[in-house]
């Protein structure tokens, strides 16, 4: 059977760091507040000029040299973000044509923190259809651009950053093994911007009912894990690795509690990049496979909720 398996990943951070402290003067926050009700510690920002194609062409340059591939023979680059260069073209052309990628096509996904998994799902289904044999997903995000910096209740927990999968069609048993993904728009005033292209010609700042997402999270993304693993037949004590979405130290714990599943078997990496939107799960994978928790043959639950509100779960045996 024909799966889509990982041969490598990448990522990239800005440079400059933001810590919990450096908000003391811009918000009325303090550090104490900031890690015991949402884990972070940091977060990394883009400098001025760098953009979210940027930082997208320096995790994809890495995931291509650790897949050991040409570029060239990459023949789908999918972008999931919200915070895109421009309003068009896409990034994803832009990043595909620094990449050295000139077959196949490119396009971006707008799943807001749910992107990585809905990339993930449409890798899947080109490479399952046939389509493509080698996937570049990326998920990268310079949110820093759309927070409202005197809204202490976002801008403290957003990051940017970005982070790269390269997927390949092969025969066997490790690979994607599911892919669900979920929308429900009634509850787009929940997470968005109060602007964007059409509606005022901006791209508006992002606004937040977080109690509410909150409890949308730890019911939406255990069910996205149960749906998955009910799929492929296999209990929830076959977890190897839990990889949520980078939200909130919290929501991950709620999520595993839900699931029965111990801390130790849960990636967070919220507490140094804060929520990096699309990114945060890829970046997870990047941080745990390069520092050898994450071993080829684990079985990995990746589940995502976001905006629109949007959720999911990728299902993989690395
Ligand atoms: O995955 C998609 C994205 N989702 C998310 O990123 C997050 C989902 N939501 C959350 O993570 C949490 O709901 C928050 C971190 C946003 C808020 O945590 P909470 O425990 O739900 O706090 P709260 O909203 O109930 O606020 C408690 C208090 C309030 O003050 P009062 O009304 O009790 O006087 C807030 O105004 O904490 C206040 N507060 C702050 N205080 C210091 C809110 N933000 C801050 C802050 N610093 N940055």
């Amino acid at each position: 059977m024909i799966r889509s398996v990982v041969l490598g990943t990448g990522a990239y951070l800005p440079a400059r760091i933001m810590t919990n402290a450096d908000f003391e003067g811009l918000v009325d926050t303090n550090q104490q507040w900031i890690v015991e009700r949402t884990g972070i510690e940091r977060r990394h920002i883009a400098a001025d000029g760098e953009l979210t194609s940027d930082l997208a062409v320096k995790a994809g340059q890495e995931a291509i040299a650790e897949a050991d591939i040409a570029p060239d023979s990459i023949d789908l680059v999918i972008l999931a973000t919200t915070t895109p260069d421009d309003t068009m073209p896409s990034t994803a052309t832009k990043v595909q044509h620094r990449l050295g990628i000139t077959k196949g096509a490119a396009f971006d996904i707008n799943a807001a923190c749910s992107g990585f998994v809905y990339a993930m799902s449409v890798a899947n289904s080109f490479i399952l259809s046939g389509q493509a044999k080698r996937v570049l997903v990326i998920g990268a995000e310079t949110y820093s651009r759309i927070l409202d910096w005197t809204d202490r209740t976002t801008c403290i927990l957003f990051g940017d950053g970005a982070a790269a999968i390269v997927l390949e069609a092969q025969e066997g048993d490790r690979g994607v093994l599911f892919s669900g993904i979920h929308s429900d728009g009634q509850y787009t005033g929940l997470l968005a911007t109060n602007g964007g292209i059409s509606s005022t010609m901006t791209a508006g700042k992002m606004f937040m009912a977080g109690k509410e997402i909150f409890r949308h999270a730890v019911s939406k993304m255990p069910a996205a894990v149960e749906e998955g693993m009910a799929a492929i037949g296999l209990p929830l004590s076959a977890i190897d690795w839990l990889v949520p979405h980078q939200a909130n130290m919290r929501i991950l714990r709620g999520v595993a509690q839900k699931l029965h599943i111990g801390e130790e078997k849960v990636i967070a990496t919220v507490a140094h990049h804060a929520n990096t939107s699309a990114a945060s799960i890829p970046l997870a994978l990047h941080v745990a496979s390069r520092d050898g928790r994450i071993k080829a043959g684990h079985l990995i639950a990746c589940p995502a909720l976001g905006a629109g509100l949007t959720w999911g779960c990728t299902i993989v045996r690395w």
